[in-house]
């Protein structure tokens, strides 16, 4: 597969080209650090370089039409929002209430409303249809599912996208974990997503901040860019872009080595199993183990772990999670084995169980967010209305949402996570 940006760019670099032009390392620092200089093209009003490598990325994706963010998966949700937004001109999404942040703080600017729709697990997407299909009505333009989560479960897409079909309205896949399902043919589009968010600096050899916007309809392509670019940098990263054209290529040549590195994960959990591990079920692409079933604290674990000499994704009361890209080779799992094997197993724990927090709603996001409000103590915030978006990262999950009553239950969550302070209106 050819890679334009990346032709262009090493071009450019041995051209030894008197660079009177941004950015101010001058090509010193990275050759390839550009900006939208004379035939590099730009990334919203693309029809150059640029577009001729997000062709690419969509055939590969098998998508109507992808955008390269440099924003990460925050702006291609954002920019799917801004998008359904210009082309619905309806103010409600349905989500799963285990969002990432991202999706909060757009709707919040753009003035969404949001219903939510609970799964049965904290963090978890296992949503039923039926449910989301019971919260529909007129003014829903959308419904918003997160797959995959962050401990690696995932959402029915087909059966949510049946209904969301039905009801002749959109759905939006925060597919931010998945990146990867290129490679595994159950990529959220090929379930009926309209459009997704995949962050490929997660799960792909990309540099931080790479992902993509895909849409299953081409004729959006004109409104998703207007629409990124309200959010996006107009000074996007040439090395992103580089790292996601020259993944365009990856994708192509290295289905089998992705492939066998997803088969290899899946032998390590048997062999973590074998060994008296128990795990989480998770996607081909992480492993998520119930430390507590082993003796330890998640984040008592991680530590354990780090000092053997492995770093985990995410680690909490109960798990850790240990993810992995489809770059990742043998010798970093079999060294993972190694250190796991070293750690003794310990009487279970019984760790508090991770509540499914159902606040009372009593302002919407964006009139409590915009309204007047004050910072509080977290201990202090009980009966208070949620006026900010805190949330541990990762997983980035605000537990309370601007607009929802701060009750004893919450304060006590919010605490054991790690937020002491919040922000309340007044
Ligand atoms: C579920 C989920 N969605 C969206 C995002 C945002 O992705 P990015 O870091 O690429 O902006 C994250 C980040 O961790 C995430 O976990």
């Amino acid at each position: 597969m050819n890679t334009p940006i990346h032709d262009f760019l090493t071009a450019y670099g041995k051209s030894g080209i008197v660079r009177c032009h941004m950015p101010g390392g001058k090509g010193r620092n990275n050759p390839f650090d550009i900006t939208e200089i004379y035939g590099a093209d730009s990334l919203f009003e693309c029809d150059g370089i640029i577009s001729e490598s997000e062709k690419n990325a969509s055939s590969l994706f098998g998508a109507g039409s992808t955008l390269f963010s440099c924003g990460g998966s925050t702006l291609s949700i954002q920019a799917m929002l801004a998008t359904l937004k210009d082309i619905t001109g309806k103010n409600t999404v349905i989500a799963g209430r285990y969002c990432h942040k991202s999706l909060i703080n757009s709707c919040i600017l753009l003035g969404f409303d949001i219903k939510w729709a609970y799964p049965r697990e904290y963090l978890g997407t296992d949503i039923k249809a039926e449910e989301i299909e019971k919260l529909i009505d007129s003014d829903t333009s959308a419904v918003f599912i997160n797959s995959v989560d962050y401990y690696g479960g995932e959402a029915d897409i087909k059966a949510v996208s049946e209904v969301c079909k039905k009801h002749n309205i959109l759905l939006l896949v925060d597919n931010a974990h998945g990146a990867y399902k290129v490679f595994t043919d159950d990529h959220p589009l090929k379930q009926g997503a309209d459009m997704t968010a995949d962050s490929a600096h997660k799960t792909l050899p990309v540099l931080t901040g790479g992902a993509y916007m895909h849409l299953s309809n081409p004729d959006l392509r004109l409104v998703a860019k207007n629409a990124m670019n309200m959010f996006g940098s107009s000074s996007p990263s040439y090395l992103i872009m580089d790292s996601l054209d020259l993944c365009n290529r990856f994708i192509d040549e290295k289905k089998a080595e992705a492939l066998s590195l997803i088969h290899d994960v899946a032998v390590l959990k048997g062999w973590l199993s074998d060994i008296g591990y128990k795990l989480k079920k998770s996607d081909p692409m992480r492993i998520t183990i119930d430390t507590a079933d082993y003796g330890y604290s998640g984040n008592e674990f991680a530590e354990i772990l780090r000092n053997l000499g492995a770093e985990c994704e995410m680690s909490d009361r109960q798990y850790i999670v240990l993810l992995f890209s489809v770059s990742q080779n043998r010798t970093d799992l079999m060294k993972l084995y190694k250190y796991l094997s070293l750690i003794e197993k310990k009487a279970p724990l019984t760790p508090e169980a991770h509540i499914i927090l159902r606040p009372e709603r009593v302002l919407s996001p964006r009139e409590a967010y915009y309204g007047r409000k004050t910072a509080e103590k977290t201990e202090t915030a009980t009966g208070r209305i949620c006026a900010g978006v805190h949330t541990p990262c990762p997983p980035c999950v605000p537990l309370v949402m601007p607009g929802e009553r701060i009750d004893e239950e919450c304060v006590n969550e919010l605490i054991k996570y790690g937020v002491r302070e919040i922000l309340v209106s007044e």
